[in-house]
């Protein structure tokens, strides 16, 4: 392949868990895609190998962001607000820990404006897919999730998602079930809407699998303009997903 036939892709939050995956897979395939990551601090970018093709930027800051996004050709977006735990938690005396968003880092600031800044500036730049990771829950403003230091992360993510979504962009809005740090490729994927697999058995996914779709998202058309729930069943229940075109063939709601 040429290299006028790769595409140029960069994964913001290329330093957290799902995205470091991400950032890894894309770079192995580096006969289909030129790979760019954003990470916070030079810390990050130290932590994922520190190659030139790592940005460091604030998505609450657009003017750092913009070189990053400047002349790719897709965005998956892997950044989000990151809740600490409250010193002083002693799992040995029960009860349940609590959390907080440190200041200017609420998943307003991050879930909102910091990916309402990506997909303003991949616009600006002509960027023809965004791939936006975001959570199930967000069809219930009353989930547990909201209540996680006062941050609301799940309205916050879905305003940035309905954004993404009125923007004119192609796009793949990916909600995961509950991460798990479990190998990938093992398991079948389930795709719902609505949260409705909130209801069932199967609503955890491995970070691994969640950072393969979002990557084959890239390749089909029938992953465009859609959005949805993503979970995958127990390992050895099922069969591993391999048919990526049919997966997103299944889904149908554009929000
Ligand atoms: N945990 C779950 O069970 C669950 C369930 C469903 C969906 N999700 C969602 O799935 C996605 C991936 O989750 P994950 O656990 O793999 O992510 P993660 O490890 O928490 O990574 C989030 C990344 O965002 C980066 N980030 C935060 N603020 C930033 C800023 N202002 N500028 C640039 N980068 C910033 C962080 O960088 P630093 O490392 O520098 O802070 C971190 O690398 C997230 O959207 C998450 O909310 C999670």
């Amino acid at each position: 392949m040429s290299d006028s036939s790769k595409i140029t892709v960069l994964v913001t939050g290329a330093g957290g868990r799902t995205g470091q995956i991400a950032y890894r897979r894309l770079k192995e395939r580096s006969d289909k895609y030129i790979t760019r990551g954003l990470v916070r601090t030079p810390e990050s970018k130290e932590k994922i190998g520190g190659a030139d093709d790592v940005h460091v930027g604030d998505i609450r800051n657009s003017d750092s962001i913009v070189s990053a996004i400047q002349g790719i050709d897709a965005l998956i977006i892997l950044t989000s607000a990151v809740p600490k735990m409250k010193p002083g938690f002693d799992p040995a005396k029960g009860g349940r820990p609590e959390f907080f968003f440190e200041d200017g880092a609420y998943p307003e600031q991050v879930d909102w404006i910091g990916q309402k800044n990506q997909i303003d500036a991949a616009k600006a730049a002509g960027v023809k897919h965004i791939v936006l990771v975001g959570s199930m829950g967000g069809t219930n403003a009353n989930h547990p999730l909201n209540s996680l230091g006062n941050g609301n992360i799940l309205i916050w993510k879905r305003k940035a998602e309905q954004y993404l979504a009125d923007s004119g962009i192609p796009y793949t809005i990916i909600r995961a079930g509950g991460l798990q740090d479990k190998e990938g490729g093992l398991r079948e994927l389930l795709v719902g809407k609505d949260d409705e697999l909130l209801n069932t058995e199967t609503r955890t996914i491995p970070r691994a699998d969640v950072a393969e779709v979002s990557i084959q998202s890239l390749n089909f058309e029938e992953a465009k303009f859609k959005a949805f729930d993503l979970a995958s069943k127990p390992e050895g229940s099922g069969t591993p997903t391999k048919d990526f075109k049919a997966l997103f063939s299944q889904i149908t709601a554009r929000f």
